[in-house]
């Protein structure tokens, strides 16, 4: 191909692929959606048929489970309340740790901000752990964005979504050093990654199958009062003054609550179309048996100066918690967030919910062979009250705000203490490609 001819091929290319983003483009959390979006090439996974994910075993104790190649060492415990996630910090024993600093860099920005929206960079490590939610890992790590100290770093962390500066990471790479592969997309809005071959060391994902598990969970994080991490953030709490404010949420509505709900039975709230999940043509043919309104750009505005989820909420029963791609354990604030309010979710995901709130709390679409046995189930808990409150009865014992969006770097840093097994990712587009997104239901024309 010749220079001209190429050129233009690829302005096509990032012309076609910045429509995409804009129609497509899924964003990690409310507050990174300030952030100005780079351009950045999309690849397309191969879509597979539905087949039972892997996903960890559930148990009633704290059980160690095998996440095989990516944790043979460093193993991940189960908790023993919902969610269901390995995730690290709740509950090491972190008597074992060295007093030692792991130093952990920011090898490029997430979304153009260098300093991943943290705003105790560059302060004293009690203060970072703290705005991370893990004050008991104070002095046990530091985070720099400051790449004078690359071959110092313990660890090297890069967001896929923005640019990485690979001449640099060649140059000052340390054998020693954790490369990271950092990132909250679906594989349908991920940049190619066939050249990352033998880059990467550890992978930091919502995937259940990282080494270290970065959930959307932890932005709307909800925790057992009966857990050892709730004990420790309040005894934490109280020796370094750190003024915790949970929240405890609604588990009975009130009377007065349900009363309010009368704009309808079922409310969405959709930005963008969302291509590989079909959820527009979902909630289209859905609408044949049942009332739903959407909100958002592809619906209704909803009033302004007003929280959207909490409006809907109030005057809604259920709310469409449809992910815009069906890709395994890709769960986002779609479901995270309206679980703090009095409503219920209906999910469409290739996720097991049930790792996340007991399957009492949601309704799974999945579990429906067709649209109008899902919408008379529906109509009929809206009918009984008690079997409507029954969906908010497990919240009882919880209370949410306990950590935030980038709480797994936390876990980073006790894996930088713990695990000192090298591993070297050889194929990291095979990892997050392979086998990983389905195609939506197909419906009949309306
Ligand atoms: C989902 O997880 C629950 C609880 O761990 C389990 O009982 C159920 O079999 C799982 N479902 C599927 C389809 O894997
Ligand atoms: C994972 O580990 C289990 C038990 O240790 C083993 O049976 C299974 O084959 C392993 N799977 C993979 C993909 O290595
Ligand atoms: C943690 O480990 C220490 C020693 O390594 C042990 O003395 C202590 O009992 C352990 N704590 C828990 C809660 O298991
Ligand atoms: C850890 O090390 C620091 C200095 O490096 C020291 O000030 C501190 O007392 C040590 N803490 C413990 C628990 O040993
Ligand atoms: C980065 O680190 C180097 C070496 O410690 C230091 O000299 C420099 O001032 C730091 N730069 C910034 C912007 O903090
Ligand atoms: C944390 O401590 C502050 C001040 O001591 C107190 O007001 C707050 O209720 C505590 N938070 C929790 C979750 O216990
Ligand atoms: C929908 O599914 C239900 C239960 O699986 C079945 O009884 C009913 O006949 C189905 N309806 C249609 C229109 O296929
Ligand atoms: C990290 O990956 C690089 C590149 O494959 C490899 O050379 C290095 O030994 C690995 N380091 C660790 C600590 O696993």
């Amino acid at each position: 191909m010749k220079y001209p001819k190429r050129f233009l091929f690829l302005c096509c290319i990032s012309i076609i692929t910045t429509i995409f983003y804009l129609l497509y483009g899924s964003s990690y959390s409310t507050a990174l959606q300030s952030i100005p979006i780079p351009f950045t090439l999309l690849y397309f996974s191969d879509i597979i048929p539905f087949s039972s994910s892997s996903h960890v075993k559930r148990s009633k104790k704290f059980s160690t489970i095998n996440l095989n190649d990516s944790q043979p060492l460093f193993q991940s415990h189960l908790y023993s309340h919902y969610p269901y996630l390995p995730i690290h910090i709740y509950t090491q024993n972190l008597t074992s740790l060295k007093n030692i600093s792991k130093l952990i860099l920011l090898g490029n920005g997430i979304f153009g901000d260098r300093k991943w929206g943290l705003s105790s960079i560059g302060q004293s490590s009690t203060k970072l752990m703290t705005e991370l939610s893990c004050p008991f890992l104070s002095n046990y790590c530091e985070v720099t964005d400051n790449k004078t100290l690359f071959p110092e770093a313990d660890a090297v962390v890069y967001h896929m979504r923005d640019d990485i500066n690979l001449r640099e990471a060649r140059r000052y790479r340390q054998p020693e050093q954790r490369f990271v592969f950092a990132l909250w997309e679906s594989p349908t809005h991920t940049p190619n990654l066939k050249s990352y071959k033998k880059f990467f060391n550890w992978t930091m994902t919502y995937r259940f199958k990282s080494h270290i598990i970065a959930p959307y969970y932890s932005s709307n994080a909800y925790i057992h009062t009966s857990s050892d991490y709730y004990k420790f953030l309040i005894q934490e709490n109280i020796t370094k003054n750190l003024n915790l404010q949970f929240q405890k949420p609604i588990y009975r509505p009130s009377d007065s609550i349900l009363d309010e709900k009368k704009l309808g039975t079922i409310a969405a709230l959709i930005s963008n179309p969302g291509g590989s999940s079909g959820r527009l043509m979902f909630i289209k043919h859905l609408k044949r048996y049942i009332d739903i309104k959407v909100y958002g750009r592809q619906g209704e505005a909803c009033p302004t100066n007003v929280n959207c989820m909490k409006f809907i909420s109030k005057n809604y029963y259920f709310f469409l918690s449809f992910e815009n791609s069906l890709c395994r354990d890709y769960t986002t604030e779609k479901f995270f967030t309206p679980i703090k309010y009095p409503i219920v979710p209906i999910v469409l995901g290739r996720t097991n919910y049930s790792y996340f709130i007991p399957s009492s709390g949601f309704i799974d679409t999945n579990d429906y062979t067709n649209l109008s046995s899902l919408a008379q189930y529906i109509k009929e808990i809206r009918q009984d009250k008690e079997k409507y409150l029954s969906f908010f009865s497990w919240k009882e014992n919880y209370v949410w705000g306990i950590s935030g969006f980038l709480t797994p770097l936390c876990d980073l840093c006790l894996r930088l203490h713990l695990d000192s097994k090298p591993n070297v990712i050889d194929d990291i587009s095979a990892w997050w490609n392979d086998d990983a997104c389905t195609r939506p239901r197909k419906f009949k024309r309306l």
